[in-house]
């Protein structure tokens, strides 16, 4: 391995990013999202977007970061020139802060996760009274288990990219995509599943300008592919200089909506299947009762109808999506680390446990607040920080870098390079019109632009 870590090889990469955004937002956050924002017309504005917005946005922080080979902050001052600097400072730290932030609130819905796996696990040797514990909303079990899983993340980042990150973001991944796909065929047997996925895949198109709709999906397709905080920009400075970054971008961007799709197959008719079943979801003025307990509701309500396997199917179910959150969660916590081992010169083990510990607390506000918090610190990082700080990448890439230099360090793992659409496209689109996208969302979603 090189002074700083490199991946092994391209599959490592793509198993590691697409651990990073492949996790709680693609089958927690985007079903929510799915249901929140009537159906269909959200899941098509959110692939409109990520395919516009996100994907281009994504190979810019690759770039940037494969070229930099540096935290986010020292990243964006290397491109920045002279009176530009202030403002790579001010993004670095604010992607720092974001990430920071997300990870606090990320890693109590991670918490749950492994205890409704302990609870199942509970359930197989008959412990009926602890799962009861371990499933239901307390204030000591939210404490207990983001504990807990500030442990494992803390653990894994304190060894690095290439033993830590690496090693958990290659496995399992797979076993994550069959089981999904198991349960789709299984809810498909189901009464109320149709209604579900005529909800999910027919959009209605009138609603795609709605101005909550539009900024919600913005922000769920830069949190889902985990862009503006400088994830992807410190995964890229680990790419070797021989790979193709489109191609690895885009095999990034397809596998996360590819999962948070198929996460949409599955959650929006357990919806309605929990709901034939007699589960109240929607109140009576159309609003889901419990947003943040959707999955926690309608998933175990599915393993119910299951019978016996079906403790065995939530036990696997949840512990895979704790692995699944533990892979996007080391992203987050990396790019802290990243800035404080690489600017500060602290060790990675003692960067990790630093900052680690110092972000659990945060976390710990947050549960004791939980009410005021959570939905606050969630609206702020994904609906505004990450779009606006993806906007900045963007005048990094396009209006700061020297544009000879950007043109070479894509050309870079790709001879062939000037032959393609990417090229002749990417480099314009991403200095003029990702920003006007973002900026006119945003105008549009405070009412002072109407598209
Ligand atoms: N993309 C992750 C998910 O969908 O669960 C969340 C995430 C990871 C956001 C890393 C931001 C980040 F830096």
């Amino acid at each position: 391995m090189a002074a700083r870590g490199e991946f092994s090889s391209r599959m490592a990469f793509v198993l590691a990013a697409s651990g990073s955004a492949i996790g709680l937002g693609n089958i927690w956050g985007f079903p929510i999202k799915v249901a929140s924002n009537g159906g269909g017309a959200f899941v098509f504005t959110y692939i409109v977007l990520t395919f516009l917005l996100a994907y281009p946005i994504l190979m810019a922080e690759l770039v940037i970061g494969r070229h930099a080979k540096s935290d986010t902050v020292k990243s964006l001052v290397k491109i920045s020139e002279g009176s530009s600097k202030p403002l790579a400072y001010l993004t670095g730290y604010w992607g720092i802060l974001t990430a920071s932030l997300i990870l606090s609130f990320y890693a109590i819905v991670a918490g749950w996760m492994i205890a409704f796996g302990l609870g199942s696990a509970g359930d197989l040797v008959g412990a009926s009274g602890f799962s009861e514990w371990l499933t239901s909303f307390s204030l000591e079990r939210n404490l207990l288990f983001v504990c807990l899983f500030y442990l494992l993340t803390i653990g894994i980042v304190a060894n690095g990219v290439a033993a830590g990150i690496e090693k958990w973001s290659t496995r399992l991944m797979p076993m994550l995509i069959i089981l999904i796909i198991a349960l789709i065929a299984y809810i498909s047997t189901q009464n109320g599943a149709a209604e579900g996925w005529r909800v999910y895949l027919t959009p209605e198109f009138d609603r795609v300008l709605n101005p909550d709709l539009l900024l919600s999906a913005l922000g769920q397709a830069f949190f889902s592919l985990s862009l503006g905080v400088g994830t992807m920009m410190v995964y890229g400075s680990y790419i070797s200089k021989s790979e193709n970054l489109p191609r690895l971008g885009a095999t990034v961007a397809l596998m996360d909506i590819g999962i948070a799709f198929m996460a949409g197959l599955l959650v929006i008719p357990a919806m309605y299947v929990a709901q034939a079943n007699g589960v109240t979801i929607y109140n009576e003025a159309g609003k889901l009762i419990d947003s943040d307990g959707l999955i926690f509701t309608v998933l175990p309500a599915l393993f119910d109808t299951m019978g016996g396997a079906g403790i065995i199917v939530s036990l696997l179910f949840f512990t895979l999506m704790t692995i699944a959150a533990v892979t996007s969660s080391i992203s987050m916590l990396e790019v802290p680390v990243a800035h404080a081992q690489e600017s500060h010169d602290l060790p990675r083990k003692k960067a990790a446990w630093i900052v680690g510990v110092m972000i659990l607390l945060v976390s710990l506000i947050i549960v004791f607040n939980f009410g005021a918090l959570f939905g606050f610190v969630i609206d702020l990082t994904t609906k505004y920080s990450e779009p606006l700080i993806g906007l900045l990448f963007c005048i990094f890439a396009g209006w700061v870098w020297r544009r000879d230099a950007l043109l070479k360090e894509l050309q870079q793992g790709n001879p062939t390079m000037e032959n393609t659409l990417f090229w002749k496209i990417w480099p314009t689109y991403v200095k003029v019109v990702c920003p006007l996208i973002v900026f006119a969302v945003f105008m549009h979603s405070f009412e002072l632009l109407k598209i």
